[in-house]
């Protein structure tokens, strides 16, 4: 019996960042006995604002090494990139003559975008159409996504049912798939963790002196000034949320004590969190050292994912123009 297959991706725009391991990664690694899952280095993407011509290739590069590091098995999932499959942007040209400009200007994640770009391309306009052809190309049901990408998620199936309805029932409505825990926070507590808005973010190549530097100078409860004044968990906007995706409940308990009667300053709570961050990131920093020595390595995986997966999105697009009318004269 075939599996259920699953599609998610990652731009390379910069170095990984704990948002994106926390936020999705995570539950890429959890469906890989499940599914057949196909997780893309989504170039095409990265290209919609202002990028580094020469970077990009290590970025890529990175973007693979990250996955990799982080413990998936290129025998269990493929890993591709984007632009090997050209069909990706062929869908999305189709997908884009079915959606309306107007629906694509009031997206909420375009105006996040463009509050961080001076130039508007309709190519960035256009993102969520070509996200919802990287799902669908595969005809993939599942999604493991951050919490910060619903909206392109109800937007692909949206999409799916306008195809569906126009041309008859090709492609499956895909859901996301939510690791536990909320959006990763900006390190100074303003909105989310992010590799385009520097200082928000801990890399996952930062040096243990660097986390601990960045952990170090966050901000906490602000009524904490002294080591002596009680304070409130929930009043603590980034270390908290980070303890609830690293520290058992228990000893959060003792934490949230602690903190409330003072028992504890907040170095001592962050150190906790350091303690806990550090034992699930220092093995994953060793693979990426290890990988980053081999880059050959890297490229063969990535080589071998597109032709995987290559003929059934060719397969895909045979349908799709037979349906659209295109497949012929
Ligand atoms: P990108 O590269 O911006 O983010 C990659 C993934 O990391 C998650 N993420 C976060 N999750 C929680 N907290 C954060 N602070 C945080 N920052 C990033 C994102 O939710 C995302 O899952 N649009 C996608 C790329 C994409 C894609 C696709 C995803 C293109 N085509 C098809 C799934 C399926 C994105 O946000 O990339």
């Amino acid at each position: 019996m075939s599996r259920e297959r699953v599609f998610s991706g990652i731009q390379p725009t910069g170095t990984l960042q704990l948002g994106n391991y926390l936020g999705a990664i995570k539950g890429m690694i959890e469906l890989v006995e499940h599914y057949e899952c196909i997780y893309g280095i989504v170039d095409y993407h990265a290209v919609t604002v202002p990028y580094n011509v020469e970077k990009m290739p290590q970025n890529k590069l990175n973007v693979a090494i990250g996955y990799l590091a982080a413990g998936l098995d290129p025998q269990k999932a493929t890993l591709m990139v984007q632009s090997d499959v050209p069909e990706h942007t062929e869908l999305a040209w189709l997908f884009g003559c079915i959606t309306s400009v107007n629906k694509l200007e009031h997206l909420p994640t375009l105006k996040d975008k463009l509050e961080t770009v001076d130039f508007f391309s309709s190519g960035l306009l256009n993102y969520p159409i070509l996200q919802a052809a990287d799902i669908v190309i595969y005809k993939a049901t599942l999604v493991p996504v951050g919490r910060d990408q619903e909206a392109h998620i109800e937007f692909t199936r949206e999409v799916v049912r306008k195809f569906n309805n126009t041309f008859g029932q090709t492609f499956p409505e895909p859901a996301s798939y939510n690791t536990p825990g909320a959006i990763v926070p900006s390190l100074s507590g303003e909105g989310k963790m992010s590799k385009s808005v520097p200082g928000s973010y801990i890399a996952l190549t930062d040096t243990p002196e660097e986390i601990w530097q960045k952990l170090a100078q966050t901000l906490t409860d602000p009524r904490r000034v002294r080591r002596d004044d009680p304070g409130d968990p929930e009043a603590c906007p980034v270390i908290w949320q980070l303890h609830h995706i690293y520290t058992p409940e228990e000893k959060r308990a003792e934490l949230a004590e602690g903190c409330r009667t003072a028992g504890i300053g907040c170095l001592q709570c962050k150190r906790e969190l350091y303690r806990l961050m550090m034992e699930d990131l220092s093995p994953l920093q060793e693979r990426w050292r290890d990988l980053a020595a081999h880059p050959d390595y890297v490229r063969d995986v990535l080589r071998e994912g597109a032709a995987r997966v290559r003929p059934i999105a060719q397969a895909t697009m045979a349908e799709v123009r037979e349906k659209m009318g295109l497949a012929g004269v």
